[in-house]
């Protein structure tokens, strides 16, 4: 016992000797690729190695990214997809369940899927799909989403009736589907459990009343996303390039949930069926982004793909702004985990304990400016080396200009030094012009401001920012209000006014 105590002190000794002879990032060869079979994400920050992303080395392609509201999460993603589009030609499908990522896949000529416009998937859809497995994961799916497992009577009723719609459509439950039969909806289901409360027959009609009432929540005039024929077909979305399937507009998180599971399960089911060849490389990203119970669920497809690491021709990437909404098992296998800015001690605490990496890591993560981030990988390798690191930035590929205003000139050492203070406020041109415009600057001097902004470069520290503001004749409660909007605190305003009596 003494022995291996000994042992356990001495290689801790050995570690944080070699941590200081040999600086904490993987090898070379591990960062830097074929940039015919790689994609670029940013320099690290110690050896400044341009650091390409393959997931051949890795133990799987899926991805987690996490970090606070505007760390950049979004961006990294759009870098990436592009990138992988580029070099590998993968195609992508982003389950988008606040809207944001419309607008870009529009610009870069992807295809938009919106419930709002008329869209439907049909829930009890087989896509080759045996009858009865198919009606396992939508119990599955209701299981994750509402309390029904607690209510054994309505699950049995409920799984029968789904088994009885198939069987009722002319399906046999444990063969594979004919292609061309027309699968039934839920409505069927819930016609079928109607008729069986009007023969009165049954035993406990109050259970029976229950369990209508459930599956009427998705099969009701007007929200009936999932109970009508289908429009898409998920298992074709998987090749057909650039695909937002914008969740937006769903009536709330639980609708979100269920089409992001029924996606999920579909492409797991294709890409099953498919089966895993190393030469098919990655066919396919499928982006999660702020997935609420889909991403946090143990039960969920999102965290047995990931588990399932290799097996099938696509990778999943999971994002989040709130880390503790994440299920462990997803940092613990997913072979790269980004950790960009974070904020709350109780969110490093989580990452460090699922991801298990040093103090000196983590007060690294907590000094993150927008676009910088933090690198797991799980390489595929017996050899030992430091598997996290610091990349400097994670440079961009987005057709819109930058610009990152920094408030350092007006912070005091101490208050540098604090990482709950924002530092950094990143604009794109876009959202830029239409916050000076919100503040009353008329659209004329905000054209010539950005003009006289570009020549700065893309990084500008808020005195010169505000002196080109109040050059351009901007009024100082135009400013005042600008810098309110990008969410500057009172006093740090006036502290900034400070510099311009
Ligand atoms: N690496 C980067 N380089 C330059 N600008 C960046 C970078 N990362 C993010 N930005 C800019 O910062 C802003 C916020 O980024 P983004 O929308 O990606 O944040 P997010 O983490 O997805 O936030 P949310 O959780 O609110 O969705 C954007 O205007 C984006 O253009
Ligand atoms: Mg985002």
């Amino acid at each position: 016992m003494t022995l291996v105590r000994i042992q356990t002190t001495m290689s801790n000794e050995i570690s944080k000797r070699l941590f200081i002879t040999r600086p904490p990032e993987p090898p070379h060869e591990f960062l830097l690729n074929d940039p015919t079979d790689s994609i670029f994400i940013g320099t690290t920050k110690v050896f400044k190695v341009p650091f390409t992303w393959t997931f051949s080395m890795l133990t799987n392609p899926h991805v987690s990214v996490v970090g606070i509201t505007g760390a950049g999460k979004s961006f990294f993603v759009k870098t990436f997809l592009t990138r992988a589009s580029y070099v590998w030609n993968t195609n992508a499908i982003i389950i988008d369940w606040a809207g944001e990522y419309i607008s870009w896949v529009k610009q870069s000529g992807g295809k938009t899927i919106s419930f709002s416009k008329g869209d439907y998937l049909n829930l009890m859809d087989l896509s080759g799909m045996k009858p009865i497995d198919r009606t396992k994961q939508i119990m599955n799916s209701l299981d994750i989403l509402t309390d029904i497992a607690e209510y054994p009577e309505q699950r049995r009723l409920t799984e029968e009736a789904i088994e009885q719609s198939y069987v009722n459509a002319g399906f046999i439950l444990a063969s594979p589907p004919p292609p061309d039969k027309e699968p039934p909806t839920l409505k069927d289901v819930t016609s079928l459990l109607d008729e069986k409360l009007q023969e009165g027959t049954y035993e406990y009609p109050a259970e029976l009343e229950n369990t209508i009432y459930r599956l009427r929540q998705f099969s009701r005039e007007g929200e009936d996303y999932f109970a009508n024929k289908s429009t898409v077909d998920i298992g074709k979305l998987a090749s057909s390039g650039l695909i937002d399937i914008d969740l937006s507009s769903l009536p709330d998180e639980r609708f979100r949930a269920m089409a992001a599971l029924f996606i999920l399960q579909t492409l797991k089911e294709k890409m099953r069926m498919e089966g895993w060849s190393a030469s098919a490389g990655i066919k396919t990203f499928v982006v999660l982004d702020e997935a609420w119970k889909v991403a946090s669920d143990e039960r969920s497809d999102a965290v047995t793909i990931i588990r399932e690491g290799r097996k099938y021709h696509f990778g999943l990437i999971v994002a989040s702004q709130n880390p503790t909404d994440v299920n462990e098992a997803i940092f613990s296998n997913a072979g790269t985990t980004f950790m960009l800015r974070i904020r709350f001690e109780k969110f490093m605490n989580y990452l460090q304990g699922s991801l298990n990496f040093s103090d000196f890591i983590r007060s690294e993560i907590s000094k993150l400016g927008v676009g910088q981030a933090a690198v797991d990988m799980a390489f595929n390798t017996g050899v030992q080396f430091p598997n996290i690191f610091m990349i400097d930035k994670i440079v961009g590929e987005l057709p819109l200009d930058t610009y990152l205003v920094s408030i350092s000139k007006i912070l005091n050492q101490d208050e540098i030094e604090d990482n709950t203070i924002q530092k950094e406020y990143s604009f794109d041109k876009m959202s830029l012009s239409s916050k000076l415009i919100e503040s009353g600057i008329g659209s004329d001097v905000v054209l010539k401001f950005i003009s006289k902004l570009g020549d700065q470069g893309n990084n500008i520290d808020i005195i010169t920012f505000i002196k080109l503001l109040l050059g351009e004749g901007v009024s100082r409660d135009s400013v005042i209000s600008l810098l309110r909007g990008m969410g500057l605190k009172d006093e740090l305003v006036s502290r900034v006014f400070k510099n311009f009596v």
